[in-house]
């Protein structure tokens, strides 16, 4: 786990601040909506108030010497000699859709799809400078971050996050809901959890209730959980995905974006949709 330190943001007061937690993109597999996720990111490149977090499976990874290796799932893009170095192909590709953002950047985990490249394709080096050129604090399996607003007259906040990409299973609604409020309670130094791994559009959140520190009055505190959604198509036309193999139910596309009055700390979760995403 790392604690990545802190992210001085400045605004103007009244402004509002957006978070856009970047998950499950799956490059690389036929199933991404490749096309959606691009618009997503050029949405963000136009919010000067935006930043963007990586939680991981940017890139499917999956290479011919995997046993889950399926050449149907190969993308029109991709050519054969592209898997004699998959580790570096792919994570160009995401690093070019992701660099002009990268002075937005708040930090990046790896997914479970990096990690096997990275531990069998020794592609350790290509993930530091993957964190590199997208201007990522490497957090690595899960991390700690920090975000100080400031505005004009220096009147400061402060907001914690916790991220990782997350793991484990989960089918229905409920289990899924249960992991996300999981990290609410395992990490109750944090305004903001964010995981991703189920491939769901889930938000949650967990009130506490304490007094102040003579004891006197009760303060009431709310704490939220989002799941960061995909772009991985479930079904797809022409291949079975091993999502489908699995009979796992289909899924909304895209990524949150979380909106934080800086003022208050209050956050609401917004899902853009964009149904011109066909199978
Ligand atoms: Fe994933």
């Amino acid at each position: 786990m790392i604690a990545a330190g802190q992210r001085v943001i400045h605004y103007k007061r009244g402004q509002r601040i957006r978070i856009y937690p970047i998950f499950d993109v799956h490059l690389g597999n036929l199933g991404c909506a490749e096309e959606s996720f691009r618009h997503h990111i050029s949405r963000l490149r136009r919010d000067r108030n935006g930043y963007w977090m990586g939680g991981g499976d940017y890139t499917d990874g999956i290479n011919y010497t995997d046993k889950r290796f399926d050449p149907r799932a190969l993308p029109k893009w991709m050519r054969p000699e592209d898997l004699a170095d998959l580790p570096r192909v792919l994570f160009d590709y995401f690093i070019a859709i992701m660099e002009p953002v990268a002075d937005r950047c708040l930090g990046a985990c790896w997914g479970n799809h990096e990690y096997s490249m990275l531990r069998y394709h020794s592609a350790w080096s290509r993930w530091s400078d993957l964190c590199k050129r997208v201007g990522a604090p490497n957090m690595e399996v899960s991390g700690f971050r920090d975000l100080i607003f400031l505005d004009e007259d220096r009147r400061k906040s402060k907001l914690r996050i916790v991220i990782a990409h997350g793991g484990g299973w989960a089918a229905t609604a409920g289990g899924k809901v249960n992991r996300l409020r999981k990290m609410l309670d395992d990490f109750p130094g944090a305004d903001l959890a964010l995981m991703g791994h189920l491939h769901d559009q889930i938000d949650t959140r967990k009130t506490g209730i304490d007094a102040d520190d003579d004891c006197k009055t009760i303060i009431q505190s709310t704490r939220m959980a989002v799941m960061g959604g995909t772009w991985l198509r479930t079904y797809t036309q022409g291949f079975a995905s091993y999502a489908e193999i699995r009979q796992m139910s289909p899924v909304p596309l895209g990524n949150p974006v979380i909106e934080i009055e800086p003022e208050t700390l209050a956050m609401q979760v917004g899902w853009p949709m964009r149904e011109a995403v066909v199978a």
